[in-house]
């Protein structure tokens, strides 16, 4: 099996993790969070989001956030935007990438942004209008793929159709998300194979919340199917407000070390990752998510 030689590796901590701690973390610790990141060589580091702060209270900062990091040429940080509004705000912040975001489920999308799938899709087609006359990236985030927390099993076919739609709205990605870590590695390769089938694999990443255990073997097996874009947050945080029981997401380090024994370049910095893993849990005062980080900390020690 031939797996991509290069992967791009798209930090999402500042985002999917820090929106899902109950204690607001401070615009400083953001900051140096992100800007830590970007030390450490990460291309992709989604920033925050520019949706309603009476959904997602934690991110409300997002437009102060974007104007204090430390912008870096070649990198992307690209934020969250959920309708219009939040996209004029993005671009008054001098965001140049954004993510619009759906959902697989009807329930799901009802809870996560309170719209059903149509609705969400003629949103999000007025957002990619706007966006395009900005000359703004657009990513398309797709959640529960691999199993909803409403509705349980989610057809690969069901993906595939609300993938193709998000696509055509101009997403030069498409991210399948496992929002709950439920999926399993047969699972996973048949969802990016039905989705494969409307959409080049290279245009597909891949987002694995580890709450089972299964996010670097679910990795491994969109690996195989030619997958070189995975989603991941540093030190294993994250979640989603509107996923019960959704825990951390596959921790940056875990992938990375793995990445680098199957010999496949990423162009991140294990020391300086563990560095910024360290720095914020030293923040949020709790141990690290990330197995590598736990060993490699220890072992230096
Ligand atoms: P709504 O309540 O239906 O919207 O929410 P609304 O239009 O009625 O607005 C309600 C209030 O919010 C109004 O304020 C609006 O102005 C304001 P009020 O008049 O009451 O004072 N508002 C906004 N403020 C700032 N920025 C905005 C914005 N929009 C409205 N953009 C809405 C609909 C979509 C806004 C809401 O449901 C929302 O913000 N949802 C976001 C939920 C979210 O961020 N979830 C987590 C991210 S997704 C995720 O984690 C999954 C992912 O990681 C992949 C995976 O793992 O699956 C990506
Ligand atoms: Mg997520």
């Amino acid at each position: 099996m031939n797996l991509p030689r290069k992967v791009r590796v798209f930090e999402v901590g500042p985002r999917d993790g820090l929106q899902n701690e109950k204690e607001i973390v401070p615009v400083d610790v953001k900051v140096g969070l992100i800007d830590r990141l970007t030390q450490a060589g990460l291309t992709a580091i989604e920033a925050t989001s520019f949706v309603s702060p009476k959904w997602i209270p934690q991110l409300a900062d997002a437009a102060e956030v974007l104007a204090r990091i430390e912008r870096k040429p070649g990198v992307a940080y690209p934020v969250l935007v959920p309708n219009r509004k939040g996209l004029d705000a993005a671009i008054a912040a001098g965001c140049e990438e954004i993510v619009i975001f759906g959902a697989a489920t009807e329930t799901f999308s009802k809870r996560n942004t309170n719209c059903t799938i149509a609705e969400s899709l003629a949103r999000f087609s007025e957002v990619c209008a706007e966006a395009a006359k900005h000359a703004i990236r657009i990513r398309g985030d797709l959640s529960v793929c691999l199993g909803c927390p409403y509705e349980g099993e989610v057809a690969p076919e069901q993906v595939s159709a609300v993938a193709r739609d998000l696509y055509a709205l101009g997403c030069y990605e498409i991210c399948i998300a496992d929002t709950i870590g439920v999926g399993t590695p047969g699972r996973t390769r048949a969802v990016f194979d039905a989705v494969a089938r409307h959409i080049p694999i290279e245009k597909l990443a891949g987002h694995f919340h580890d709450t089972y255990g299964q996010a670097l073997a679910n990795t491994y097996a969109a690996l195989e199917c030619g997958v070189a874009v995975f989603d991941s947050s540093v030190a294993g945080l994250g979640g989603c407000p509107y996923a019960k029981g959704a825990t951390g997401n596959l921790a940056t380090e875990d992938l990375l070390y793995m990445l680098q024994g199957l010999e496949i370049e990423t162009g991140v910095d294990m020391a300086k990752l563990i560095e910024a893993g360290q720095f914020i849990c030293g923040h949020l005062g709790r141990p690290t998510g990330s197995r590598v980080a736990r060993a490699l900390t220890a072992k230096a020690a």
